[in-house]
C-alpha cells in the first residue's frame, strides 16, 4: 500500500483540488474511487454498493444523511452513529409496538392491520419527535423515512416491532485520520457518482 500511495500521491493531490462533481465525472477519479471503495468499504456496504440489513445501499438515492456531494463526504470523514432508543416503554408496551408497528405499516401502504393502526397512530406522537410528524424521517438525526419502500433493517410487521423494542444504533466509523484527505475525497466523488442523477 505504501509503494501505491507514493505512486498516486500526485494524483490524490490533483483531485483534491478539484470539485467533487468534477472528480465524479473523470474517468480515471472514478477508477481510483472504485478501487478504494472496493478496498474500504465493501465489507459493510458490498462490493455493488447496494448494502445489506444494517448497511445503507449507497447508489439508491435515498439517505439517511443526505446525498449532496458536501454531505456525503462528511458522513465518510466523521462517521456517522444512528441512534433508536428501545421505545417500547414509551407506546405501552407490547401491544402499544403492535400497534404503532401496524400505524408504520400503513405510511408506506404496506398490509396492515387497519383497526390496530388506528390506534398506534396516536402513539406515534413519541416517535414524531425524529421522525417527523408524517414519517418522512430527518436527515439531522439519520432517522429514516418510514413512508417510503426502502428498509434499512426490514419492513415486516416483524422487524419494524424488533426495532421498536430493541432500538438501532448503525455506525459508519470515520475515516479521518484513518484515511487520507485525498483518499476520502476520491471515495466521496465516487460514492456521489453513484446515485447522481446524470
Ligand atoms: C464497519 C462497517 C462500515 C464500513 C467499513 C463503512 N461503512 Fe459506511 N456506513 C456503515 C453503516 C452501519 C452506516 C449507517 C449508519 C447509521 O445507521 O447511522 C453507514 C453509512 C454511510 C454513509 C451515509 C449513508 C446515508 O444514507 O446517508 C455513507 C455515505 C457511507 N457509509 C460511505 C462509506 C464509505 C465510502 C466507506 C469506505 C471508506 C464506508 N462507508 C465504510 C457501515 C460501514
Ligand atoms: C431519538 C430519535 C428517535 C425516536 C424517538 C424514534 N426513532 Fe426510529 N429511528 C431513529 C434513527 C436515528 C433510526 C436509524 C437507526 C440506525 O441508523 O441504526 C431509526 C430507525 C427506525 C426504524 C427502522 C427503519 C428501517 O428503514 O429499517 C423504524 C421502523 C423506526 N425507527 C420506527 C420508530 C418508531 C415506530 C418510533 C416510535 C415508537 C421511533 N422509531 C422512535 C430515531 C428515532
Amino acid at each position: 500500500m505504501a509503494d501505491a500511495d507514493k505512486a498516486y500521491g500526485p494524483l490524490f493531490d490533483k483531485f483534491l483540488k478539484q470539485d467533487l462533481k468534477a472528480v465524479a465525472a473523470d474517468a480515471e477519479g472514478k477508477q481510483m474511487g472504485e478501487r478504494l471503495y472496493l478496498t474500504y468499504c465493501s465489507q459493510c456496504h458490498g462490493s455493488d454498493a447496494r448494502g445489506a440489513k444494517g448497511f445503507p445501499n449507497l447508489t439508491d438515492n435515498d439517505w439517511l444523511y443526505g446525498g449532496e456531494a458536501e454531505i456525503i463526504k462528511a458522513s465518510i470523514t466523521n462517521g456517522r452513529s444512528g441512534m433508536m432508543p428501545p421505545m417500547a416503554a414509551a407506546v405501552g408496551g407490547e401491544q402499544g409496538a403492535k400497534e404503532v408497528a401496524n400505524y408504520v405499516l400503513s405510511l408506506s401502504r404496506r398490509p396492515h392491520d387497519a383497526q390496530l393502526a388506528a390506534a398506534g397512530q396516536a402513539k406515534f406522537a413519541v416517535c414524531a419527535a425524529c421522525h417527523g410528524p408524517e414519517g418522512k424521517g430527518n436527515p439531522a438525526l439519520g432517522a429514516p423515512n418510514l413512508t417510503d419502500e426502502v428498509w434499512l433493517y426490514g419492513g415486516s410487521e416483524k422487524a419494524i416491532i424488533e426495532t421498536i423494542a430493541k432500538g438501532r444504533n448503525g455506525q459508519m466509523p470515520a475515516q479521518q485520520g484513518v484515511l487520507s484527505e485525498g483518499k476520502i475525497h476520491l471515495l466521496a466523488a465516487y460514492v456521489y457518482g453513484l446515485s447522481a442523477k446524470k
